[in-house]
């Protein structure tokens, strides 16, 4: 194709000039998707192995769930929580079943979620636990990344995220991830919750020392404190199970869910407890208008359907295997350290060779999309629904790049 032809370059200018930059995205503009492939406008195809940061565990259009949400676009698509529509009862009592908890009470976005557990975790302190009006505190982990609103990045430790948007909330105690020490010197009396990632996503895709979570999970009921596991990236599938923290044989006491949630079509997040922790809730004191909502409810539905088959969390196992067995090798020829677990890992590239940024513009002129995160580390985390030879062609790709 004629360079000056394409249609890409002033289309990327296009998206750019009423936008803010709060984000730097690769220059490329995709026009349609499907399983694991994604064309862009002039329509060159690329193997998509960033997944929506994991919304897009099931691929693009997955057809089950297409159908779904076409179905429901001509039913119905909002009611508030005013009235109760025929979408809910389903959704609520099959994510409750793959939480093997008894409540769950849906909103939209991550952040929604972490911001309902943080003060359904608040109000449980106060009327059950016992904490004194206004001191609860909250343990979380240096690296964390759990969503943008102001009282989330008051106790992120990224300056990009954090900077410059103060005044910060207090009542959170930040302590170095994988130290259970540090964990437990920093709980005290009133402390109501411990929120942690079980793998850090964001961070790089870190997984905590062999130990850790079962041990937070022992300070936790031995402490009287909430374990508040954020599995909105790690969860549903993503690390060859349905949550990260079964992986470690651990139930927390709360988990927050998004991302895959909604299928990779609408935004829907939960969070799922039992009844002497989530029924702290009474009307009026929480909401959302679009939470819960007819359309996000059928889309769900299906996902929660999709996973309780297990067959996407055995994929992810597999596959993830040949995934990282591809990657270790790497290690010593461009690589310096691959983290993660099922079809997700951090890699680090050597940094005398290039950022991860460039790596990623290179891996895009190749056809695979992935996207850096913190200077030299790069994530991968392709649709569930990869296959075998697509794994490896992302792996010869990435080769390719680093040898270059
Ligand atoms: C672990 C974790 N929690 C929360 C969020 C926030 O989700 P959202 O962007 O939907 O608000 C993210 C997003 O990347 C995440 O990775």
């Amino acid at each position: 194709m004629i360079e000056d032809m394409l249609r890409t370059p002033a289309a990327v200018q296009d998206a750019e000039r009423h936008t803010a930059h709060n984000y730097h995205p690769l220059p490329v503009v995709i026009s349609s998707a499907e399983g694991a492939w994604l064309t862009d406008v002039d329509g060159r195809r690329y193997l998509d192995c960033l997944a929506g940061y994991s919304a897009l565990n099931f691929g693009h259009r997955h057809p089950t769930l297409i159908a779904a949400a076409h179905a429901q676009l001509d039913r119905l698509t909002l009611t508030s929580r005013a009235f109760i529509h025929d979408q809910f009862a389903d959704f609520c009592r099959e994510l409750a079943a793959l939480c093997g908890k008894e409540l769950v009470l849906p909103m939209n976005t991550g952040a929604e979620a972490v911001e309902t557990g943080i003060k359904v975790a608040r109000k449980w302190g106060y009327q059950v636990k016992g904490v004194p009006d206004g001191a609860a505190n909250i343990v979380v982990a240096e690296g964390n990344f759990h969503g943008r609103t102001t009282t989330i990045v008051s106790f992120s430790t990224d300056d990009d995220a954090r900077a410059d948007f103060g005044p910060y909330t207090p009542g959170f105690r930040v302590v170095p991830y994988g130290d259970l020490t540090a964990l437990s010197e920093a709980v005290d009396e009133h402390t109501v919750a411990v929120l942690l990632e079980p793998i850090q996503g964001e961070q790089g895709v870190v997984v905590p020392p062999e130990g850790y979570l079962p041990g937070v999970r022992r300070l936790c009921t031995e402490r009287n404190v909430l374990f508040i596991a954020d599995e909105i990236q790690s969860g549903l599938g993503r690390t060859g199970a349905t949550f990260a923290c079964e992986q470690a044989g651990v139930v927390p006491d709360m988990y927050l869910l998004g991302k895959a949630l909604g299928g990779g079509i609408v935004p829907v997040s939960a969070v799922a407890a039992d009844a002497d922790v989530l029924g702290v809730l009474k009307p009026g004191q929480h909401g959302s208008t679009f939470g819960g909502n007819p359309l996000a409810c059928a889309v769900a539905t299906e996902v929660v359907r999709l996973l309780a088959t297990g067959e996407f969390q055995r994929r992810s196992a597999e596959l993830g295997e040949r995934l990282h067995t591809g990657l270790r090798a790497l290690i010593g020829k461009g690589l310096v350290a691959v983290r993660g677990r099922g079809l997700w890992a951090g890699l680090d590239i050597d940094p005398a060779l290039m950022s991860g940024r460039e790596a990623c513009e290179r891996l895009m002129a190749r056809g695979v999309l992935a996207k850096d995160t913190h200077g030299s580390t790069i994530r991968l985390a392709p649709p569930l629904v990869i296959t075998a030879d697509e794994i490896d062609h992302a792996l010869t790709q990435l080769a390719a790049v680093l040898a270059s």
